[in-house]
């Protein structure tokens, strides 16, 4: 990249911006949509506490690693590892987050479509008067498709590009600082909701009293995928972030504050879906159609449902496309500083490049559900790999490079930007890049894929 294109970089105008965008690409359906699921099937709390414990000891590291990686190196993730570490093989590691968000962003728009969908059909009634079993059908109909999921899938890509071609302030920032308090508005009033329904508190022990006897190594490795699915980590989201934050700002306050807005959303989530399924007699564990096959019964015998289930699926899209444009923009970085490329054309490069992956994703639910991998289909295949391989796998590198590669003096001078960082949390931050964080997601790791065990 010329020195030219690095002084003309975009950058976040302001403190809440930054936080608005970052917390919003952290918040998105891994909270709403995929956390309730998999908390559900692993068993509730347990999992809960796996979950926290991976955040606070590799999630906020990584993320300040990647922040910092960002900002020092201003440019995509490829580039940055390139320009850090030139002539190694490091800069693999930008490549492949760049792989991973293509992935990621197939299906993640896939999901996105059936919330607008969603939001359509609980306007218009749909879910009047159905019983569990129709509104399961209702459902599996809807995803087999064919047309129709492609078509909001496409919607859903059309208004992610639309946000991301505007550019870093006046797409990202601005669409950030206006949906994400609309999101936290959202949420409370769903969470209000939900546990004052009668038989709630079935709900809220589910999700805080642990039973760990349901923890398995694939429920471990799933809090840890999980952990870094939820906090944009392992594939440069954040990098690429970084990259448009000024001197001004202190990563290491951004972190806390990211990693403390999604978790905190995460259990909001939690508490706005389990009591109220709880409360019906619904079964938690329902996967992936939870929040499309179980809530919508939910809110069919709650007072007000119609109202609420329009809300919740709003809540759901919104929270979708804070995160989508985050996961293009690291695609469209990319192609913008390594190839040249203008950011008109670049953003709808990737975005037709995506799409039609997310077509496959897609068609899978249906007529591709033959065609399976290790016993998953191209969507489910698409999810694993990214979420269970490549951002731990992302994360395991990115904390070595920091610990390791960069080494203490680089990675003070970051922190110290923007506040005082007092001396010790910076020894803490180094250790724990240095030894838990690559240490814990090697062991995990190797466990959860069955190569280790404990
Ligand atoms: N964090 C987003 C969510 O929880 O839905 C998804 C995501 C965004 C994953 C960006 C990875 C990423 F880099």
């Amino acid at each position: 990249m010329n020195k030219d294109k690095l002084s003309s970089r975009d950058v976040f105008s302001s403190k809440f911006g930054v936080i608005a965008a970052a917390a919003g690409s952290a918040v998105g359906l891994g909270n709403i949509w995929k956390f309730p699921y998999i908390t559900g099937v692993y068993g509730g709390a347990a999992f809960l506490f796996v979950y926290l414990g991976f955040i606070a000891l590799i999630g906020l590291p990584v993320m300040l690693s990647e922040l910092s990686i960002g900002r020092k190196s201003r440019r995509n993730v490829f580039g940055a590892f390139k320009y850090l570490a030139p002539n190694s093989p490091w800069k693999l590691v930008g490549m492949l987050g760049v792989a991973a968000a293509v992935m990621i962003l197939a299906f993640y728009g896939v999901v996105a479509g059936w919330s607008i969908d969603y939001i359509v059909k609980a306007a218009t009634g749909s879910f009047a008067a159905k019983s569990p079993n129709e509104m399961e059908s209702m459902f599996v109909n809807f995803i087999e498709g064919p047309v129709s999921p492609i078509l909001y899938q496409l919607l859903f890509m059309v208004m992610t590009m639309a946000i991301v071609i505007i550019g870093v302030k006046d797409g990202i920032e601005k669409y950030a600082k206006f949906l994400m308090p609309l999101l936290v508005v959202i949420i409370i009033v769903l969470c209000i909701r939900s546990v004052t329904l009668d038989g709630a508190s079935e709900g809220l022990r589910f999700l805080f009293n642990p039973d760990f006897s349901k923890l398995t190594g694939d429920g471990i490795l799933s809090a840890l995928g999980h952990a870094f699915f939820s906090l944009s980590l392992g594939m440069g989201t954040l990098v690429t972030y970084g990259s448009y934050i000024d001197d001004k700002n202190n990563i290491a306050v951004t972190a806390l504050q990211v990693t403390i807005a999604d978790t905190v959303i995460a259990i909001l989530a939690g508490i706005a879906i389990f009591p109220a399924v709880f409360a019906f007699g619904i079964e938690p564990s329902s996967g992936p159609g939870l929040v499309f096959m179980t809530l919508p019964n939910v809110f069919q015998q709650m007072p007000g449902g119609f109202f609420f289930a329009i809300l919740f699926f709003l809540l759901l899209t919104v929270a979708a496309l804070t995160s989508s444009i985050s996961i293009l923009e690291v695609v469209v970085a990319y192609f913008r500083e390594e190839l040249n490329l203008k950011r008109n054309f670049s953003t709808i490069l990737a975005t037709v490049m995506i799409s039609f992956i997310g077509v496959f994703c897609s068609l899978s639910m249906g007529i591709l559900k033959e065609y399976t991998m290790f016993g998953l289909n191209f969507f489910d295949l698409l999810d694993w790999i990214s979420a269970n391989i490549l951002l731990p796998l992302g994360g395991l590198f990115i904390s070595l490079f920091v610990g390791w590669y960069l080494g203490r003096k680089k990675i003070e001078e970051e922190f110290v930007k923007g506040a005082r960082i007092v001396n010790w949390l910076v020894m803490v931050f180094i250790f724990l890049v240095k030894f838990i964080a690559p240490g814990a997601i090697a062991i995990v790791f190797l466990h959860g894929l069955g190569l280790f065990n404990f």
